[in-house]
Parts: C-alpha cells; sequence; structure tokens
C-alpha cells in the first residue's frame, strides 16, 4: 500500500482565526499492513450459483456469460422503471464491528441528456418498530458506459442502533439504465491495536534524517568548553491553517501574525474563490488575496490558492450560471489567465476544481464531459509552479466517496494533465470519535493514487456550538487544551532541540526531524557562532568551524509571540454623519415612563431580521439586540424611520444558531422629543470607534450599533453622543443615537462592572433613584456579545442586562452594560 509522506490540518472557516488543533495523531496513519479477514460475508457473491441468494424486485437479473468480471458468469440487469431497482442481499453484520464491501458494475447505456450517472449502495435497516432507516456505504459518482468495469465500494461501521433485518442494495442508477454486475464482497476489517505505534515507526522513519555534525576547532579551544546546540527552526511537514487575509496586512494584528509564523509554515488563503471576488465581474479584486500572499511567503509561509474553480453550482458567481457554452468556456479561460498572472511564482498549490466528486457545474455547462482535465491542463501551461490539487471531503471522514475519489485520481494521473497533489477535507463531527482503523483504511484507499496526501481542511466538531468561536489578534494568547497539545507535538515532540558537549568528541550524530535548523557554539557559556541549515529526506553532513579569540556573538533576538506588546491606535471618526428623522411624544403627562417592547425572534442564519415599533404616545428612545441563545453571532441593530415612524431593528449573523431578538425602549413625556442620527462606518482598524453626537441640549437617550460583518465590540454611551466599536477588518461598524430633550429633562449615563467570562455570563445595572431608564446596550472590549435588554422586576426596577456571548480567556474581560437614566 502507499504511504502518506505529507500531511496538514487546516481548519475550515469563514472569518480568520487561529485554529486550535486536536487528534493530531491521524497523521502518518497510512501504510499500515492491514490484513483483511478472508471471511466473506455475502452467500453467492460471484453469481456462480446463478442468482440465489439474490432479490431483484421490480426488475429482470439473469446470469450471463456477455460480460463478466471475474469467475464464469456476472448478471444482467435491464427492465428497471426506478432508480432504487438493484440487485439486494440479507445480511448479517454486528454493530461495533467494521466492514468492507466491494463490487463490480458496468453499464450497458447511458442515458440521453445525462453526462453522468451515480451508483449507490446502501443497507436497509429495518428497525424494532417496523420502520426502516436507509445506510449509505459508498456513492459512486462520474459513472459512464465508457468507464468499463468499475469497482463500487467503501467500508463502513453500521450504525449504533438495533435492528431486526438488514439488506444491502445497489441503486441510484436512473430508471432505464441496464449494466452488469459481478464479484461482490463484504468482510470484516480487523482492529489493528498497534495503529499508533505502527504510526510512530512511521514518522521516525519518514519524518526524520540522519544528521552528521562534524566540528573543526582551531587550536585554542579545548573541545570539553564547547557545546553545539541544534535548533529546529521550521519543519518540513506541513502545518498550516486557513488565513484570513486581511489580518496579515494590518499592523493592529501583529500579534497574530507572529502566533501564526510562530505555529505554521503553510497556509491557506481561500479569498481566491471566484465568490470572494472584490471587485466586480469585469474588473476582478483579489489584491488582498495576493497581498497577504506576498506577506506569507516572506515569512516562510507556504500558500495554498484555494480555490481557482469550485464544482459544486452553488459556489460559483450567479453570473457565470447564465452563460452560453461558448461564452462559458471563454470566460474560464479569461479567469484562469487572470488569477494565474496575479499569482504567477507565488503559490505553492492551486486546488483546481474543488469538491469534483461532489458536482460537475464545469462539465455541465461547457458540455465537455472531460472539462475539468482542461482546466488543469491551461493552469498548468500558465504557471507551472504551484502543485495542481484535487480536494475533496467524505474520503476520510466517511467511507462513502473514498473509492470514487481513488478512480477520479487515477483518471486525472492517466490524462497527465498535471495533477500533483490530494487533498483530504476531514471535517470530523461532533461526537464521532475519529476512528483510527477507518482513517488508516481510507487513506490507504486514496494513496493507491501514489501521490502526496495533504490534510487540508481538519476540523473536529465541538461539544458546544459557541466554542467554535474564531479569535483575531490579540485574543488569542491564551491557549486553550487544544492548542497547547497542538504547540507540544509540534515544538517538541516532533522537533529536534539537543546541546552536545564536543568532550567525548567533535563529530556526533543525531536522528533529526527534518526542516530547517540553527546550530550554535557555545564557548564556555558563550555564544561564539550560529550557523543555519537544511535537514531534508537525505542524510547530511554539517561541518562547522571554529577559530578566532573565543568573543562571544549577539544571537538574533527571539519574539514571544505570546508576550508581545501591540500599539494600536484606535481612530475615532464621524464619517457619514446624518440625520434620520424625528419623532414626538404625544404625551400630556410631564412624568417620564418608559417600557420595553420586544420583537418575535428573528430567523436562524445570516441577514435574517426582526423589528420592534413602540405604541401610542410613545417614542423610540433605546434600540437594543441580543441572541436567544446566549451567542454573539449577531450583526447587531439599527434604528429605521418609515413612514414617519421609527423602528428598532435586529439583525442575525453568519453562523448563528437561533433567532435574534429587537429589544425597544419606548417612553412618553409631555414635550419629549427624539431626533434620530446615525454616522458611520468606522474605521477598519482594531478599536477604531464612529461617534454620532446630539445637537445643542438633546441627550443621548440611547445607543445602538450595527454591522454586516458581525463582529463588534459594541456600543459606548457618553451623556452627549453614541459610540460604536469596531472590531473587525472588513467592514467597521456604524452607530445610532436616539438625541431626546425635553423641558427639564435631565440625563447620566451608569456603567456596570464587567461579566463573568462564561458564555451566557450576565451583568446588569441599574439607575439612581428617581430616574427612568431609557435606553440600555452592551460594550464588549473582547468583542463577542450576545447582546443587551432590560429587565424589569415585579418591584418596577429596571436592569440593563448585558449577556456575554462567548468564552473570554486570560486577560480578557467579560461585557458591560450600559445606560442611559433620566428624570423630568
Ligand atoms: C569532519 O571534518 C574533517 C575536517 O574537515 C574531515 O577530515 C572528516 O572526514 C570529517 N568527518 C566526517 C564524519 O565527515
Ligand atoms: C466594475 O468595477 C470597476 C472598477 O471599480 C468600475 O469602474 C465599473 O463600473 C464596475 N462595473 C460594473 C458593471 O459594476
Ligand atoms: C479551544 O478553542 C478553540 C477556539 O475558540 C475552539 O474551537 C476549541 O473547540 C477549543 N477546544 C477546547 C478543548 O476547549
Ligand atoms: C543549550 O545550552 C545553552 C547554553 O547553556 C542554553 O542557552 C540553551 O537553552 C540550551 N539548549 C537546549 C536545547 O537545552
Ligand atoms: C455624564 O454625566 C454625569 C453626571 O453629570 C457624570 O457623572 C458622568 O461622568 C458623565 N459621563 C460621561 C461619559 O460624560
Amino acid at each position: 500500500m502507499g504511504k502518506t509522506e505529507e500531511g496538514q490540518f487546516y481548519r475550515k472557516i469563514q472569518i480568520l482565526n487561529l485554529p486550535v488543533f486536536a487528534a493530531i495523531f491521524v497523521l502518518v496513519l497510512s501504510n499500515g499492513v492491514v490484513t483483511r479477514a478472508a471471511v466473506e460475508l455475502l452467500k453467492n457473491p460471484g453469481f456462480e450459483n446463478g442468482v440465489t441468494f439474490w432479490s431483484h424486485i421490480g426488475f429482470s437479473m439473469v446470469t450471463t456469460t456477455e460480460q463478466v468480471h471475474g469467475g464464469r458468469v456476472a448478471v444482467k440487469c435491464t427492465g428497471r422503471t426506478q432508480s432504487w431497482m438493484g440487485p439486494a442481499q440479507d445480511i448479517q453484520i454486528s454493530r461495533g464491528k467494521h466492514y468492507v464491501f466491494t463490487s463490480y458494475i458496468k453499464l450497458i447505456n447511458d442515458l440521453p441528456g445525462r453526462m453522468f450517472q451515480k451508483a449507490v449502495v446502501k443497507i436497509s435497516f429495518t428497525l424494532k418498530d417496523g420502520s426502516k432507516d436507509y445506510f449509505p456505504i459508498c456513492s459512486r459518482t462520474f459513472l459512464t458506459k465508457d468507464d468499463g468495469w468499475t469497482m463500487v465500494g467503501g467500508d463502513f461501521i453500521p450504525p449504533n442502533y438495533e435492528w431486526t433485518q438488514a439488506s444491502l442494495y445497489l441503486e441510484g442508477l436512473l430508471p432505464g439504465t441496464d449494466y452488469y454486475f459481478d464479484d461482490a464482497s463484504l468482510t470484516e476489517l480487523p482492529s489493528n491495536p498497534n495503529w499508533e505505534q505502527e504510526a510512530n515507526a512511521r514518522i521516525e522513519n519518514l519524518r526524520k534524517s540522519n544528521l552528521n555534525v562534524n566540528v573543526s576547532l582551531s587550536s585554542g579551544f579545548r573541545p570539553e568548553d564547547v557545546t553545539v546546540e541544534i535548533n529546529h527552526l521550521k519543519p518540513l511537514f506541513a502545518w498550516g491553517s486557513v488565513a484570513g487575509p486581511d489580518e496579515f496586512l494590518s499592523s493592529d494584528y501583529a500579534q497574530f501574525q507572529q502566533l501564526y509564523y510562530y505555529m505554521f509554515n503553510w497556509a491557506t488563503i481561500q479569498d481566491y474563490k471566484w465568490r470572494f471576488n472584490r471587485g466586480n465581474r469585469t474588473n476582478p479584486d483579489y489584491r488582498v488575496a495576493v497581498a497577504a500572499t506576498d506577506v506569507l511567503n516572506r515569512n516562510g509561509i507556504k500558500v495554498r490558492g484555494h480555490c481557482m474553480f469550485w464544482a459544486v453550482p452553488f459556489n460559483n458567481p450567479e453570473w457565470v450560471k447564465g452563460l452560453a457554452a461558448p461564452e462559458f468556456k471563454t470566460t474560464v479561460d479569461d479567469r484562469i489567465a487572470y488569477m494565474t498572472a496575479q499569482t504567477k511564482n507565488k503559490l505553492a498549490h492551486w486546488d483546481v476544481n474543488n469538491e469534483l466528486l461532489h458536482g460537475y457545474f464545469y462539465e455541465e455547462h461547457s458540455g465537455n464531459p472531460l472539462y475539468s482535465e482542461h482546466m488543469f491542463r491551461e493552469i498548468h501551461a500558465a504557471d507551472p509552479n504551484p502543485t495542481l490539487f484535487l480536494n475533496e471531503y467524505n474520503v476520510v471522514k466517511s467511507g462513502e466517496m473514498t473509492q470514487s475519489y481513488l478512480s477520479q485520481i487515477q483518471k486525472f494521473k492517466a490524462a497527465n494533465v498535471g495533477l500533483g497533489g490530494v487533498g483530504v477535507q476531514s471535517h470530523l463531527n461532533d461526537y464521532e470519535e475519529p476512528n483510527p482503523d477507518s482513517i488508516n483504511y481510507r487513506l490507504d484507499v486514496v494513496a493507491k493514487g501514489g501521490l502526496p496526501i495533504f490534510v487540508t481542511e481538519l476540523t473536529l466538531g465541538a461539544h458546544d456550538p459557541n466554542d467554535k468561536a474564531d479569535c483575531p489578534g490579540r485574543l488569542c494568547q491564551q491557549l486553550n487544551e487544544s492548542g497547547k497539545r497542538f504547540l507540544k507535538l509540534t515544538k517538541e515532540t516532533w522537533s529536534t532541540h539537543v546541546n552536545r558537549s564536543l568532550a567525548s568528541g567533535t563529530s556526533f550524530n543525531l536522528r533529526a526531524f527534518q526542516g530547517d535548523y540553527e546550530a550554535v557554539v557555545w564557548y564556555k557559556g558563550k555564544p561564539i557562532k550560529r550557523t543555519t541549515f537544511s535537514l531534508g529526506t537525505q542524510d547530511k553532513t554539517v561541518s562547522i568551524s571554529v577559530s578566532g579569540n573565543g568573543d562571544a556573538i549577539q544571537l538574533p533576538k527571539k519574539i514571544d509571540p505570546f508576550t508581545m506588546n501591540v500599539q494600536i491606535n484606535p481612530q475615532t471618526t464621524r464619517a457619514n454623519l446624518r440625520t434620520l428623522g424625528q419623532a414626538s411624544s404625544t404625551s400630556q403627562n410631564s412624568q417620564l415612563t418608559c417600557t420595553t417592547r420586544r420583537s418575535p425572534a428573528s430567523g436562524v442564519g445570516v441577514g435574517k431580521t426582526t423589528q420592534v415599533t413602540c405604541q401610542g404616545d410613545e417614542v423610540l428612545t433605546g434600540c437594543s439586540s441580543w441572541l436567544k441563545d446566549s451567542d454573539w453571532h449577531r450583526d447587531g441593530e439599527e434604528i429605521l424611520m418609515s413612514g414617519g415612524k421609527q423602528a428598532c431593528r435586529a439583525m442575525n449573523g453568519y453562523g448563528s444558531a437561533a433567532g435574534v431578538e429587537a429589544v425597544a425602549r419606548c417612553c412618553s413625556a409631555q414635550g419629549l422629543r427624539c431626533e434620530y442620527r446615525t454616522a458611520g462606518p468606522s474605521g477598519t482598524g482594531m478599536d477604531d470607534k464612529v461617534e454620532v453626537p446630539c445637537q445643542g441640549q438633546a441627550y443621548a437617550l440611547g445607543c445602538s450599533t450595527f454591522t454586516y460583518t458581525t463582529h463588534s465590540d459594541g456600543t459606548i454611551f457618553t451623556n452627549t453622543s453614541c459610540m460604536g466599536q469596531n472590531d473587525n477588518l472588513r467592514s467597521g461598524v456604524n452607530s445610532y443615537a436616539a438625541c431626546c430633550q425635553s423641558p427639564n429633562l435631565q440625563c447620566r449615563t451608569v456603567t456596570s462592572g464587567t461579566s463573568g467570562k462564561k458564555i451566557s455570563d450576565q451583568v446588569g445595572v441599574t439607575c439612581p433613584k428617581g430616574y427612568v431608564m431609557t435606553g440600555c446596550n452592551v460594550f464588549a472590549q473582547y468583542a463577542k456579545a450576545a447582546g443587551a435588554f432590560i429587565n424589569t422586576n415585579a418591584a418596577g426596577t429596571d436592569t440593563c442586562v448585558a449577556v456575554n456571548g462567548a468564552e473570554k480567556f486570560g486577560p480578557e474581560t467579560g461585557v458591560q452594560a450600559q445606560a442611559t437614566c433620566c428624570r423630568t
């Protein structure tokens, strides 16, 4: 079997963050010797005894010698009128065991108008209550008549429930498709208890080389006074993460950058996706992605370009979908020419047509079943430097597509179009412990393609969905257990650091991890020479000659990315300051009275809104929002004026799992007049603020903050203005103020202490005696607040409650509640 010599983990996320890795042990699992239990669990698996033990409901299945895969006969399946019609056999399998199914199919005809077909093998489990569950074990896509005999199979672990009957069957081919079928097999895959030892032995064998250090000392130096320090600076093995490009271009994120350079030697920039074009159709704009690629390269980080095209229709720009074939093909070629010119000599990898087992958008639109091969050829011709990749999911996480992937790899290799590596995404689900036997088996299948395998998008589902939080910039100072484990593995277990005294000889050997090194010669405790070298997959001798008078040299200063202090200079601006409208209370009562009005919850998901308005003689004085599950993924709230009426509108954010609620504060008092003002966006630097000042004698009775990109530090109340504070590099934040006055109105702002650091921790603030709360919101210096609302208790006391929306670590603090309190 093949071997996995290279690999890396990327955490797939939409917005940049520092990934935290775990379960590193899946690396280099492959190459294990799998001794397959030979016991065949199917009866009459190759149809040598006719069709006995097999069922064929609703169609014809007869033995034939016209075409056979092995043995004397195969079966010919014809007259199929439903796609579920296919050979089936009842099977005896057990929970907790691991199985491998294989079989061979050969299509007799293609269907008019269908470029490809798909064959699926499922097990139908009959449960105790008589209901059925259909469990897919493999999915063979891109099938055509020209493929000839094709393997359809996969490995699986049966679901963890009880059943009374299990039946394995082939389905998925459309009605009217005839085929031959032969040589099915179902066997148990034994567990390998030694997988970890074997993986460690391969790591020792593949990721290390022999290093000989040979020091020649001039006569003044006694060997016993000299020590040589060998330090691994960067591994050859690839470790990386997805990298949001904007953070690499902003000095506010210097600490994040240094952490990245310390932890990784590879990066994936996913902003090369067609849909991530920041310009338009005629003037594409990938300048930020390209500039970040340059910065990463300058810092010794290799960059994967993800991705030139994406085979799944949904992930392509709308306008491309409508193009007719000739224009479509020109457009694809134009993009190839443009993107390769932009990135020439900069990228180490290109994902060419992402997830090509899960869609054939380009084949369909070009009318060419081999169109992806054309893309590979063109990209390779335009920029021969990057290794061109296929990149796929459900090839390691499940066994469903593994075999299809191998066939695809083999086809591309045979076509000789420049395929140089294969990505296995490896998104592992929550509560799904990675299974070493499955991972080993599946990597071995992919490795049969004979190309380097990269683990490109490793994710481990977190039990707590809120824990998937990202962590830009200074928020990453504190590592949790996953981060500590990652650093221990990459900086200690899989890294080489030794000090050798030359007392027992001026030459020594060691087996060292491959990568970049420094050697420092210490003489009587002082560094007197430093040299750097690389250790590749070949053994190496490093010769160091020491002469001179033994004076100490200056060693390069090492930055500790965990403790470095970055100065940021937040800017406060009043961009696009404007008035949205006015409102007056019609109340005849001179007493200020306020009430809270809440909207229904919005839908779940990005951009979903909900709103609430005031009633009767009230005017809107405050507007806040909060996410009902105490998570932080909301975009904030805006004050809208429509038809002379004010509304408080809340918007849900990317990645939310619950609805957001808009919370309006509605007040009435004789002569109470409000002007609604807004400004923004703020700058895009860390902690940049946008301010909305109130005019004349008006107080800011309530303040609101909104951003389209979910990242915000929330709202700051001053007595005479509102501010929103930024936490994102893409859009900045917008601020809203209800600036109000009435005869004898007196107001002040109040601020709570900070909440606890756990998600959903709350903190509240009340008004001084005699004051009424008119507006309330949340401020979070370390971002990720779940929002704020006013809570009124039985005694009528109002509390402005702020809710923390993500766990805070180390020096980070929780959230604060801020409110305006007024009296007349
Ligand atoms: C070490 O260097 C010396 C002098 O340059 C040379 O004679 C000797 O062969 C080298 N030894 C090894 C093991 O390379
Ligand atoms: C595309 O962007 C360019 C540059 O910003 C601009 O001049 C042009 O008008 C835009 N075209 C369209 C169709 O929006
Ligand atoms: C560590 O933190 C990251 C980022 O917040 C999160 O995705 C991961 O689940 C956390 N892991 C543990 C073990 O807490
Ligand atoms: C090697 O020795 C030097 C000088 O004593 C010391 O500064 C350094 O930390 C040591 N390195 C290792 C890996 O022990
Ligand atoms: C607002 O006014 C109160 C009372 O005059 C004062 O104590 C407080 O410091 C002021 N707050 C701000 C942010 O100006």
